[in-house]
Parts: structure tokens; sequence; C-alpha cells
């Protein structure tokens, strides 16, 4: 007991110690420098979409596979055996049909199961569907009590009664404020979920979740510049982006890959690593997300790497309060995505997040995206609350909170719209 005390009182202590760091005056921002986007390693300037997809473009994705997210190792292209739970259920009064799906993994003598509920307008070939991971289950995102509740490893939250890591039925619609599936279907699109722990339950933990698949003999956590859960869980995305692209009624769809906060990391991350992701929405997606690192307000390197170690590769500590060491910057991230659409979106009241990084993250990704004579934002100024812009690179600044909100996903559906329409 005594030992665990002092265990917990040294994380507090060091916790307390990063979090007191923490910066959210934009006057005290010191200068930095980006590194450039369009020149390589060698010191060529990149002025053709030619030189940026040869050269500049695999330098930046293995700069972020190797020092942030972890390189996802080559044999995780795994094919799932597939099980139809639900075919086609009736959901919405006839409005959509849902569908449920096992895919299994299976490798080294270990199975990992992911759950994906898919809703779809009824009668309609081929709509463009969102792709979103949920913190709670599937069942959380609706008030739909045919949706099968996920066995995997939760994070118990009472009011959700949930008390022994197990998602229950007091899960159910909690997080329907969240998604707007009547909304979504009316639109025209289709939502696919999937709840991120079934890839790789949220925890510093790897005995558990995809990484095990792929260790060798004794091994038992990924090495310093292999994947971590972000990763794992864009790993998780492209693997449900296969099932749909298997299924007649999505395999011509539009793909669009949405995520929330450490969702919304995985997303653009997912994004930037799978190119058949047709457009991206980051929301509230903060450190590690778009917003540039080297500013330093809210959430910083350090701490996030203090409290989330398992989301990166271990060598990304080496840039705790060294960020501008860093190859890389968030900017970098979002350019990978060029030259499909990218939606980025942040709240004024999510300071940790640092909206005004994750507008900058978003404009200097520009470049990339005029290299093939796209439109980006005009300004480094960032716009003002619920003036969106709905260039090749979106973004909005919304009143309120860490959240997603109805205004959010109309945004992400009239930008949708605009930039799928054939
Ligand atoms: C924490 C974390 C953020 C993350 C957020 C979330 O606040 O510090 O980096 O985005 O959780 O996922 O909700």
């Amino acid at each position: 007991m005594k030992s665990f005390l002092s265990i917990l009182f040294t994380i507090l202590i060091m916790k307390a110690g990063a979090q007191s760091k923490v910066n959210y005056d934009e006057s005290k921002v010191e200068p930095y420098t980006l590194p450039e986007l369009l020149r390589s390693a060698s010191g060529q300037e990149i002025k053709t979409v030619k030189e940026w997809e040869s050269i500049r473009r695999p330098e930046i994705v293995r700069l972020f596979e190797e020092e942030v997210y972890g390189k996802i190792p080559a044999e995780a292209q795994l094919k799932p055996n597939i099980e139809i739970l639900e075919k086609e259920g009736t959901a919405l009064h006839g409005k959509a049909v849902r569908q449920q799906i096992a895919l299994d993994f299976e490798r080294n003598g270990r199975r990992l199961r992911v759950h994906l509920l898919v809703y779809l307008p009824a009668g309609q070939d081929n709509p463009p569907v969102f792709v979103g991971y949920n913190f709670y289950g599937n069942a959380s995102i609706a008030e739909d009590e045919n949706i099968l509740l996920s066995p995997s490893w939760v994070p118990n939250k009472k009011e959700f009664g949930i008390t022994e890591n197990q998602i229950t039925d007091g899960a159910r619609g909690q997080r329907a404020h969240r998604w707007p599936v009547e909304k979504i279907i009316d639109s025209g699109f289709g939502l696919a979920a999937i709840y991120y722990g079934d890839v790789d339950p949220d925890r510093d933990d790897f005995s558990d979740g995809i990484h095990p698949l792929f260790y060798e003999e004794g091994q038992t956590k990924p090495g310093p510049s292999e994947w971590g859960a972000i990763s794992a869980w864009a790993w998780g995305a492209s693997r449900a982006l296969d099932y749909l692209k298997s299924e007649p009624a999505t395999a011509n769809s539009k793909y669009i890959l949405f995520g929330h906060s450490r969702l919304g990391k995985t997303s653009l991350w997912g994004g930037a690593l799978d190119k058949r992701w047709d457009l991206v929405i980051a929301n509230n997606s903060g450190c590690g997300g778009v917003a540039i690192s080297r500013r330093k307000i809210g959430e910083t390197v350090e701490v996030i790497n203090t409290s989330f170690p398992h989301w990166f590769a271990d060598r990304f500590q080496k840039y705790n309060d060294q960020e501008s060491e860093m190859p890389v910057d968030q900017h970098m991230l979002v350019a990978l995505i060029a030259p499909r659409p990218v939606y980025i979106s942040s709240a004024v009241e999510d300071r940790w997040a640092d909206p005004v990084g994750e507008y900058l993250g978003a404009y200097y990704a520009s470049p990339a995206y005029q290299l093939y004579g796209l439109e980006t934002p005009a300004s480094d100024q960032q716009p003002s609350v619920s003036e969106p812009i709905h260039t090749s690179i979106g973004y909005h600044l919304r009143p309120g909170g860490h959240d997603v909100t109805d205004y959010d996903w109309e945004q992400f559906i009239a930008f949708s719209r605009k930039h799928l329409r054939k």
C-alpha cells in the first residue's frame, strides 16, 4: 500500500510539474521557426507536385513515423475474417439501414475483434460515408437498442454505468449529442462507427489491442520508433475502409475520416497514411493533432508525453520541452493530406488545444495545396467565431468548449458536399 501511495504521489508531482508550465498567454509565445514544408532534407526547393510526391512527402511521412507516431509494421496489412452480425437492420423508422460487422484479426495465436456499426440512407447506393471512432462504444453514439455492446476494455465512467471497465447498457446513447445520425442520414451521408478500444484500449499497456499480434518472440512492447496507439487507431480505420470498399453498398462511396480530440489526431495521421480517404476532418485535435507544437500554448509535447505516453512512439519523448529540435511541426501533417480536402475545427473555450495554433497548423499547410493549384485560406489571421472557411483547407472556430456540436456537423456536411461533388 505504502509503495502504491508513493508511486501515485510521484506521478501526481510529475504531472503537476508538467502542468504548471502550461501557458495560455499569446504574448509569451517565443519566436519560432517552422521547418520548411517545401524544402527537402538535402536542401532542394520543392516546386512541383511531382517533386512533392516523390521527394518531400515521403520524407515527411517517414519523419512522423520515426519521430512522432511510430511506424506501423509492414505485415499489418492483415486481412480479417469478416462476420456479418446484422445484415439489414431497420433504423430511424426506415430512413436508414443498419449493418453490424465484426472484423476478426488473427496472428501470433492472438485474436482481435473490431466491431463496425454502419448506418446508410435507405435506398441510396454508395452514399459518401463518414467514418469515425468513438470513446465509449458504438452503442454510445445513438439511441438505438439494437447496437451490440463491445466487450473491449473501456475506462470507467460512472455516469455511463461503466464501473468495471466494461461497456454496459448504461452507456447507450450517452454520446448521441456528438453523433447526429438522423441529420447525417437526412443529408444523404452514411456513417460508420468504431469503438477505438476495440483496436487498442486507451491505456499505457501494450499487452492488449492490436500491437501484440505483431510482436517477435519475447517482445512486450513496440520498439522506440514503432507504432503507439494513435498509429494503431489510424491502422484500424484503414481496415474499416478495406471492409467498406469490399461491400457493394459502399464500394464506390467517398470516404470521410472524422475524429474528435485524440481521435482527431488519429484522423489526421490516418488520412496522411492512407490516400484512399477522400476527405479528412479533425475536430479540437490540439497538441499532436493540428496545433503548432512550437507555440507551446495549452498542452505541450512534454505534457502530452507525460499523461499519454502510449499514444506516440517512445522516440517522441526526446522532444519534451525541445520542440525547436523537432524535424517536423503539425502543419506538415496537414500538408500530407493534400490535395484531398481537409477540415479543421476549433472551439473558443478549448484553450488546452490552442485554437490559434490549430488555425496556424492548417494555414501553414497551404503551400502543399497550392502546388496542386487549390484554393487555401487567405490570411494567417484566425477567422472570427462562426465564420467558417470552406477552401480546400477548411476551418471554423465556434463558441463553447471541447466537444462535437450540431454546428460542427453542419459545417462538416456542407464542406463535404462542396468538395466531394463530382
Ligand atoms: C486530453 C488530452 C488531449 C486530448 C483530449 C481528448 O485533454 O490532453 O490531447 O485531445 O484529452 O482526447 O479528449
